[in-house]
């Protein structure tokens, strides 16, 4: 019985590939079957690590033309570099709410240039920090680790902020979809679409697994 108001979809992180044949990487996504991939953009301050920038994602683009490129900055400033990105083919922008900075007029900007628009809460942060922001957006992204570096242990008091993330959508209406980032894996998943979540972002357990469109489908299976 699906808890979601939407469809479950894996969205394997390509940070988790092959840096050195991102295009490979891309291939193995594609080849799960899936319709979504997860760029992370970081910029060395927000988070401790650099990953890469909009002409990387420039140049996987063309690569693919179906696939859902949901792009996750990780920038202290992203309202300075969104629309980098946007002119560099991403489908969604994801900005988190902790860094000072507009969110508001940056949220409303990528939907007026016909992009979909998505807030990050990191696991410390409180969903109350949304509050002011979900109707104003396409996804709520509960980050389930600290962002920064893919391969990190899931962080399971997360699943109370997932709970009331999907609770509230129901009790007001609103349509933003549920995704999770990190530490994500056939064993976390299910736990996390139990409690409302549709949109599972996975790097490193999609990349380490032997068959990608199995590791797929275990993670889009109905609670
Ligand atoms: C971490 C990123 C995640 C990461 C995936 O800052 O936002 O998307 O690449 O994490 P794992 O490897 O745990 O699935
Ligand atoms: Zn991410």
């Amino acid at each position: 019985m699906p808890v979601s108001p939407h469809p479950l979809v894996c969205a394997p992180s390509i940070l988790g590939g092959h840096h050195d044949n991102l295009a490979g990487s891309l291939e193995r996504v594609r080849a799960s079957g899936t319709s979504w991939v997860h760029l992370d953009i970081m910029d060395g301050h927000f988070v401790p690590n650099l990953s890469f920038g909009p002409q990387t994602v420039a140049a996987l683009r063309p690569l693919d033309r179906d696939l859902f490129f949901d792009v996750h900055l990780m920038l202290t400033r992203p309202d300075h570099y969104w629309e980098a990105f946007a002119k560099a083919g991403a489908d969604e922008i994801i900005i988190h709410v902790e860094p000072f900075y507009p969110i508001r007029k940056t949220l409303d900007a990528i939907r007026e240039h016909g992009l979909r628009c998505g807030l990050a809460l990191n696991p410390d942060t409180p969903f109350a920090r949304a509050l002011p922001f979900l109707p104003h957006i396409d996804l709520l992204l509960c980050m389930t680790v600290q962002p920064g570096f893919g391969g990190q242990s899931f962080r399971e008091e997360v699943l109370g902020k997932i709970d009331e993330a999907h609770q509230h959508r129901l009790d007001h209406d609103l349509g933003y979809r549920i995704e999770v980032d990190g530490g994500i894996d056939r064993t976390t998943a299910p736990r996390c679409t139990a409690a409302g979540a549709d949109t599972l972002v996975a790097g490193t357990a999609f990349f380490h697994d032997p068959d990608p469109a199995a590791f797929r489908t275990a993670l889009t299976r109905e609670p």
